[in-house]
């Protein structure tokens, strides 16, 4: 169909109010990359209530807790089946020094956390602690080293204490302190924003620093972290245009960092419900934005490392708004609408039409902070509408991604901002089945989505769908299932086709049999 004949057809199906009819054809004979499961992972840092009060309770809270660790939290959180946590920053890592997190509880010294909101930060839980929390999860460990304020020699004893199996005195230390065998840790990583709170510093400056503590980064064979470059975030390419000329040797990797912000500006970002349509399209169109973040980063890559054995490490991303009334603004604590839901799934296609490049993600951040999972007060928990996104797309951890083809996706149009309507991902997992994410972006209009597999009828598809009236939707701790995943199914008709009326402002997950 040439460009005015569907133009035409557009125009008639809005005058008829019809909904538009896209066709979605999945690839199934020329299978991609498969999405490395930690392309779900998360992130936890020393901010607001992250993790004091968010997830860490301490053993003699009444609030039911293993080893401090509440277990409301990490049974929702094992229902998503996270697979790697980031942690103790962000900002807060490159002032962080491990050693204050070890041994006896009461002995380890309460510090300032100047980066977010001032406050006391008791150390309660440090190394021991976290390797507790990513065990009861049954997640892998990524921890984030101090180079802002630390140096080679704390993180080359650091991950010594952590990895070594011989009996050096940092190992009987471990030891000691209640741990026998070396911690698995998944990845270590080097800084973070370097170019920023990390340190200020120059992408060449951080690469002869990075070159000099990986070199110190000693561990036993099987024990030893993929070590990350901390990279650069939104438009600036310098970081991985340098860091994978100078590091392609030394690294598993490149960090990089983007929020999606509705106004774009940093001074007044928007809120994080009761927002009109201007801020739910600016928001699609700002997250969509990653898209051309991973196109760039990744071509700039390229240059230094064609063979793409580097890896785009999106360790920082997700929703910022003007923190909630009444809150502490260095807690950075935010509701969580379906819109958010939305953002989270359309980074998640995009992830997974990169999964070469783009081996592990962690959204900012898992619970109370940011683009939170959970939300907590006091005994209490909710889950938001971006942990229902992770939960139904838990099919796409570790499965083969699929060739897609969106023919007639129209756009959507408002406030001056364009965005393409339908966002798509395919992927065959392991036991064979072939699962389909659709989101429509539209708040106003549902969508015909016709499915295609060459060489096979399509006979139905099954799955869940999140959506709501609102575009605000969210729960809360007086109506904590206001919006949550329902069931959903479609059938092909007489003709053999089969169609899916995608609703408006939704994400639908689905296997297609
Ligand atoms: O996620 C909150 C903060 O955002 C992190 O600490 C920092 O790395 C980023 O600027």
């Amino acid at each position: 169909m040439n460009q005015i004949k569907r133009g035409v057809l557009a125009l008639c199906m809005l005058a008829s109010g019809g909904v538009f009819a896209a066709e979605i054809t999945i690839d199934t004979a020329k299978p991609g990359a498969v999405i490395n499961k930690d392309v779900y992972g998360q992130f936890a840092e020393h901010l607001g209530t992250g993790i004091y009060e968010g997830i860490w309770v301490g053993p003699k809270s009444k609030i039911p807790n293993t080893k401090g660790w509440r277990n409301d939290v990490v049974g929702a959180l094992k229902e998503i089946q996270v697979p790697l946590v980031r942690w103790p920053g962000g900002c807060f890592a490159d002032e962080y020094h491990w050693r204050d997190g070890i041994g006896p509880r009461e002995k380890r010294p309460v510090k300032v956390n100047t980066n977010w909101g001032g406050v006391d930060e008791s150390n309660a839980v440090g190394t021991h602690e976290f390797f507790d929390l990513v065990d009861l999860l049954g997640a892998d460990a990524y921890v984030n080293g101090n180079l802002g304020t630390g140096s080679a020699q704390e993180m080359s004893e650091w991950v010594e204490y952590m990895t070594s199996d011989s009996k050096s005195t940092l190992a009987n230390l471990r030891r000691k302190n209640g741990r026998d065998k070396p911690f698995k840790v998944a990845y270590f990583a080097v800084g973070n924003e370097a170019w920023g709170c990390g340190g200020n510093m120059s992408p060449q400056y951080y690469s002869d620093l990075y070159k000099q503590v990986e070199t110190f980064l000693r561990a036993p064979k099987q024990y030893r972290p993929k070590i990350i470059a901390s990279g650069g975030n939104d438009n600036d390419l310098t970081w991985s245009d340098v860091l994978s000329k100078e590091l392609k040797k030394q690294t598993e990797g490149i960090s990089f960092h983007y929020y999606t912000i509705p106004t774009g500006k940093w001074e007044g970002k928007g809120a994080s419900t009761g927002f009109q349509e201007n801020e739910w399209i600016s928001t699609v169109s700002n997250t969509l934005r990653m898209e051309s973040h991973i196109q760039k980063n990744s071509a700039v890559m390229d240059k230094h490392d064609p063979e793409k054995k580097l890896g785009l490490f999106v360790d920082e991303w997700g929703t910022w708004y003007d923190v909630e009334k009444g809150t502490n603004p260095g807690f950075l604590f935010q509701q969580n609408t379906l819109r958010d839901a939305v953002v989270a799934a359309l980074n998640f296609n995009i992830f997974h039409a990169h999964a070469e490049r783009v081996r592990m993600t962690n959204i900012a951040q898992m619970v109370n902070v940011l683009q939170a999972m959970i939300i907590t007060d006091k005994d209490k928990m909710l889950l938001t509408p971006t942990y229902y996104a992770y939960q139904m797309y838990v099919p796409f951890q570790g499965a083969t991604s699929l060739p897609i083809t969106l023919k007639d996706n129209p756009d959507y149009s408002a406030a001056g901002f364009k965005v393409p309507e339908i966002s798509a991902s395919a992927a065959r997992t392991k036991d064979g089945k072939v699962y389909l994410a659709l989101v429509n972006t539209n708040p106003n209009k549902p969508a015909d989505v016709a499915v295609n597999i060459p060489g096979q009828s399509v006979k139905s598809v099954k799955g869940r769908v999140l959506t709501a009236a609102a575009m605000d939707a969210h729960n809360t701790f007086a109506a904590p299932q206001a919006i949550k995943p329902a069931a959903f199914s479609a059938n092909a008709g007489a003709d053999g086709k089969l169609s899916i009326k995608v609703p408006a402002k939704a994400v639908i997950v689905v296997a297609v049999e």
